[in-house]
Protein backbone atom coordinates (compact mmCIF):
# COMPACT_ATOMS: atom_id res chain seq x y z
CA UNK A 1 0.00 0.00 0.00
CA UNK A 2 1.49 2.82 -1.48
CA UNK A 3 0.91 6.34 0.20
CA UNK A 4 1.60 9.88 -1.29
CA UNK A 5 2.24 11.96 1.30
CA UNK A 6 5.54 13.93 1.57
CA UNK A 7 8.01 12.15 3.96
CA UNK A 8 7.35 14.84 6.67
CA UNK A 9 3.64 14.53 6.28
CA UNK A 10 4.40 10.53 7.06
CA UNK A 11 6.47 11.66 10.26
CA UNK A 12 3.69 13.81 11.62
CA UNK A 13 1.58 10.76 11.12
CA UNK A 14 3.90 8.68 12.90
CA UNK A 15 4.00 8.40 16.54
CA UNK A 16 4.78 6.13 19.13
CA UNK A 17 1.86 3.75 19.54
CA UNK A 18 0.60 2.97 22.87
CA UNK A 19 -2.44 0.17 22.09
CA UNK A 20 -2.39 -2.42 19.15
CA UNK A 21 -5.29 -3.65 17.55
CA UNK A 22 -3.80 -7.48 17.65
CA UNK A 23 -6.10 -8.75 15.22
CA UNK A 24 -4.60 -6.76 12.52
CA UNK A 25 -1.89 -7.66 11.14
CA UNK A 26 0.89 -6.76 8.96
CA UNK A 27 1.55 -7.74 5.73
CA UNK A 28 4.64 -10.34 5.64
CA UNK A 29 5.35 -7.88 2.21
CA UNK A 30 5.20 -4.42 4.40
CA UNK A 31 7.72 -6.15 7.18
CA UNK A 32 9.91 -7.03 4.55
CA UNK A 33 10.74 -3.49 3.01
CA UNK A 34 10.60 -2.14 6.83
CA UNK A 35 13.61 -4.95 7.31
CA UNK A 36 15.38 -3.88 4.42
CA UNK A 37 15.20 -0.60 5.26
CA UNK A 38 17.42 -1.05 8.42
CA UNK A 39 19.82 -3.71 5.92
CA UNK A 40 20.27 -0.10 3.58
CA UNK A 41 21.26 2.16 6.64
CA UNK A 42 24.46 3.83 6.62
CA UNK A 43 26.80 2.36 9.03
CA UNK A 44 30.58 3.88 10.14
CA UNK A 45 32.79 2.00 7.78
CA UNK A 46 30.50 0.00 6.42
CA UNK A 47 30.84 -2.72 9.04
CA UNK A 48 27.18 -3.30 9.50
CA UNK A 49 27.86 -4.53 13.11
CA UNK A 50 24.06 -5.00 14.05
CA UNK A 51 21.39 -7.89 13.40
CA UNK A 52 17.65 -7.92 13.00
CA UNK A 53 15.85 -10.33 14.65
CA UNK A 54 12.03 -10.88 13.24
CA UNK A 55 10.12 -12.47 16.14
CA UNK A 56 6.11 -13.18 15.28
CA UNK A 57 5.63 -16.40 17.60
CA UNK A 58 3.39 -15.44 20.07
CA UNK A 59 4.51 -16.94 23.20
CA UNK A 60 7.83 -15.68 23.05
CA UNK A 61 6.12 -12.41 22.49
CA UNK A 62 4.07 -12.74 25.85
CA UNK A 63 7.55 -13.67 27.39
CA UNK A 64 9.10 -10.24 26.66
CA UNK A 65 6.22 -8.24 27.99
CA UNK A 66 7.11 -8.80 31.56
CA UNK A 67 10.78 -7.89 30.41
CA UNK A 68 9.34 -5.19 28.60
CA UNK A 69 8.06 -2.98 31.81
CA UNK A 70 4.89 -4.83 30.84
CA UNK A 71 4.88 -3.06 27.63
CA UNK A 72 2.14 -4.61 26.00
CA UNK A 73 3.03 -3.06 22.56
CA UNK A 74 5.14 -6.16 22.28
CA UNK A 75 3.05 -9.07 22.56
CA UNK A 76 -0.40 -7.13 20.56
CA UNK A 77 2.12 -6.38 17.57
CA UNK A 78 1.74 -8.42 14.36
CA UNK A 79 5.87 -8.25 14.47
CA UNK A 80 8.33 -7.53 16.59
CA UNK A 81 11.98 -6.72 15.51
CA UNK A 82 14.90 -6.59 17.72
CA UNK A 83 18.07 -4.35 16.91
CA UNK A 84 21.08 -6.52 18.41
CA UNK A 85 24.26 -5.25 17.84
CA UNK A 86 27.90 -6.81 17.48
CA UNK A 87 29.17 -6.99 20.95
CA UNK A 88 32.62 -6.72 19.86
CA UNK A 89 34.48 -5.65 16.80
CA UNK A 90 36.91 -9.03 15.80
CA UNK A 91 39.20 -9.26 12.81
CA UNK A 92 36.74 -11.98 11.23
CA UNK A 93 33.99 -9.64 11.45
CA UNK A 94 35.58 -6.90 10.04
CA UNK A 95 37.47 -8.78 7.19
CA UNK A 96 34.30 -10.48 6.17
CA UNK A 97 32.15 -7.53 5.25
CA UNK A 98 35.06 -6.77 3.11
CA UNK A 99 35.11 -9.90 1.81
CA UNK A 100 31.74 -9.72 0.65
CA UNK A 101 32.67 -5.81 -0.48
CA UNK A 102 35.27 -7.03 -2.40
CA UNK A 103 33.84 -10.15 -3.91
CA UNK A 104 30.21 -8.18 -4.68
CA UNK A 105 32.35 -5.48 -6.37
CA UNK A 106 34.35 -8.39 -8.02
CA UNK A 107 38.26 -6.46 -7.32
CA UNK A 108 41.14 -7.85 -6.02
CA UNK A 109 40.66 -9.46 -2.37
CA UNK A 110 43.59 -6.83 -1.37
CA UNK A 111 41.97 -3.45 -2.77
CA UNK A 112 41.19 -2.01 1.05
CA UNK A 113 43.71 -3.84 2.62
CA UNK A 114 45.18 -0.21 4.23
CA UNK A 115 42.12 0.82 5.15
CA UNK A 116 41.19 -2.48 6.86
CA UNK A 117 44.03 -2.53 8.41
CA UNK A 118 43.78 1.10 10.26
CA UNK A 119 40.37 0.09 11.00
CA UNK A 120 41.47 -3.16 12.57
CA UNK A 121 44.27 -0.91 14.93
CA UNK A 122 41.52 1.12 15.73
CA UNK A 123 39.06 -1.22 16.65
CA UNK A 124 40.42 -4.16 18.15
CA UNK A 125 42.81 -2.39 20.64
CA UNK A 126 39.63 -0.65 22.26
CA UNK A 127 37.95 -1.69 25.31
CA UNK A 128 34.74 -4.00 24.32
CA UNK A 129 32.36 -1.71 25.71
CA UNK A 130 33.17 1.32 24.01
CA UNK A 131 33.12 -1.17 20.72
CA UNK A 132 29.65 -2.37 21.76
CA UNK A 133 29.02 1.65 22.35
CA UNK A 134 29.99 2.21 18.56
CA UNK A 135 28.04 -0.83 17.04
CA UNK A 136 25.18 -0.10 18.95
CA UNK A 137 24.92 3.90 17.60
CA UNK A 138 24.71 1.87 14.08
CA UNK A 139 21.49 0.04 14.87
CA UNK A 140 20.29 3.02 16.18
CA UNK A 141 20.48 4.87 12.61
CA UNK A 142 18.86 1.35 11.46
CA UNK A 143 16.28 1.48 13.76
CA UNK A 144 15.19 5.50 12.43
CA UNK A 145 14.90 3.87 9.23
CA UNK A 146 12.61 1.13 9.47
CA UNK A 147 10.77 3.41 11.96
CA UNK A 148 10.59 5.85 9.06
CA UNK A 149 9.66 3.12 6.09
CA UNK A 150 7.02 1.60 8.73
CA UNK A 151 5.15 5.30 8.43
CA UNK A 152 5.46 5.11 4.69
CA UNK A 153 3.46 2.02 4.64
CA UNK A 154 0.61 3.11 7.06
CA UNK A 155 2.70 0.77 9.61
CA UNK A 156 2.80 1.97 13.37
CA UNK A 157 5.28 1.00 15.68
CA UNK A 158 6.54 1.90 19.05
CA UNK A 159 10.33 2.42 19.23
CA UNK A 160 11.26 0.84 22.53
CA UNK A 161 14.24 0.98 25.33
CA UNK A 162 12.45 0.53 27.88
CA UNK A 163 13.42 -2.86 28.36
CA UNK A 164 15.72 -5.65 30.41
CA UNK A 165 18.71 -5.85 27.89
CA UNK A 166 20.52 -8.71 29.87
CA UNK A 167 16.84 -10.38 30.30
CA UNK A 168 16.15 -10.29 26.77
CA UNK A 169 19.94 -11.70 25.66
CA UNK A 170 19.30 -14.36 27.71
CA UNK A 171 15.75 -15.18 26.48
CA UNK A 172 16.90 -15.15 22.96
CA UNK A 173 20.53 -16.54 23.49
CA UNK A 174 21.89 -13.64 21.92
CA UNK A 175 25.13 -14.48 23.53
CA UNK A 176 25.84 -17.49 21.55
CA UNK A 177 25.53 -15.42 18.64
CA UNK A 178 28.25 -12.55 19.70
CA UNK A 179 25.26 -9.95 20.13
CA UNK A 180 23.42 -7.55 22.59
CA UNK A 181 19.85 -6.43 22.51
CA UNK A 182 19.71 -2.43 21.68
CA UNK A 183 16.36 -1.59 21.01
CA UNK A 184 13.02 -3.43 20.12
CA UNK A 185 10.26 -1.77 17.33
CA UNK A 186 6.80 -3.86 17.77
CA UNK A 187 4.85 -3.32 14.33
CA UNK A 188 1.49 -3.47 13.66
CA UNK A 189 -1.69 -1.42 13.58
CA UNK A 190 -3.24 1.87 16.17
CA UNK A 191 -5.91 0.90 18.50
CA UNK A 192 -7.66 4.12 17.82
CA UNK A 193 -10.15 3.50 20.15
CA UNK A 194 -8.02 2.51 23.17
CA UNK A 195 -4.76 4.08 22.54
CA UNK A 196 -4.36 7.58 24.90
CA UNK A 197 -1.74 8.93 22.60
CA UNK A 198 -3.47 8.49 19.13
CA UNK A 199 -4.88 11.75 19.19
CA UNK A 200 -2.42 13.94 21.27
CA UNK A 201 -0.78 16.76 20.12
CA UNK A 202 2.89 16.25 19.16
CA UNK A 203 5.17 17.80 21.05
CA UNK A 204 9.16 18.71 20.22
CA UNK A 205 11.29 21.73 22.15
CA UNK A 206 10.17 24.93 19.43
CA UNK A 207 11.76 24.86 16.56
CA UNK A 208 13.33 28.55 17.37
CA UNK A 209 15.39 26.75 20.46
CA UNK A 210 16.05 23.80 18.73
CA UNK A 211 18.48 24.77 15.18
CA UNK A 212 21.47 26.82 16.06
CA UNK A 213 22.47 28.52 12.71
CA UNK A 214 25.72 29.94 12.09
CA UNK A 215 26.23 31.74 9.28
C1 LIG B 1 15.31 5.12 21.50
C2 LIG B 1 13.88 5.27 21.90
C3 LIG B 1 13.38 4.52 22.94
C4 LIG B 1 12.03 4.60 23.31
N1 LIG B 1 11.51 3.75 24.24
C5 LIG B 1 10.17 3.72 24.42
C6 LIG B 1 9.57 2.70 25.20
O1 LIG B 1 10.23 1.83 25.76
N2 LIG B 1 8.22 2.71 25.32
C7 LIG B 1 7.43 3.64 24.70
O2 LIG B 1 6.20 3.57 24.84
N3 LIG B 1 7.97 4.61 23.96
C8 LIG B 1 9.32 4.66 23.79
N4 LIG B 1 9.87 5.62 22.98
C9 LIG B 1 8.98 6.59 22.34
C10 LIG B 1 9.23 8.03 22.77
O3 LIG B 1 8.71 8.28 24.04
C11 LIG B 1 8.60 8.93 21.70
O4 LIG B 1 9.22 8.69 20.47
C12 LIG B 1 8.70 10.42 22.04
O5 LIG B 1 7.99 10.73 23.22
C13 LIG B 1 8.18 11.28 20.88
O6 LIG B 1 6.85 10.96 20.58
P1 LIG B 1 6.40 10.39 19.16
O7 LIG B 1 7.34 9.26 18.80
O8 LIG B 1 5.00 9.90 19.39
O9 LIG B 1 6.49 11.51 18.15
C14 LIG B 1 11.21 5.54 22.63
C15 LIG B 1 11.74 6.32 21.61
C16 LIG B 1 13.04 6.17 21.23
C17 LIG B 1 13.56 6.98 20.07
Amino acid sequence: MKNNMSLLDTLKWRYATKKFDPAKKVDQKLVDQIVEAAWLAPTSSGLQPFKVIEITNQELKEKIVPIAMDQHQVADSSHLLVFAAWDNYTEDRIDTIYQHTTTDREQAPDRYKGYVDRLKKTYLKRAESENFAHTARQAYIAFGFSIAMAAELKVDTTPMEGFDNAALDSLLHLEELGLKSVLMLPLGYRDEANDWLVNLKKVRHPKKDFLIEIK
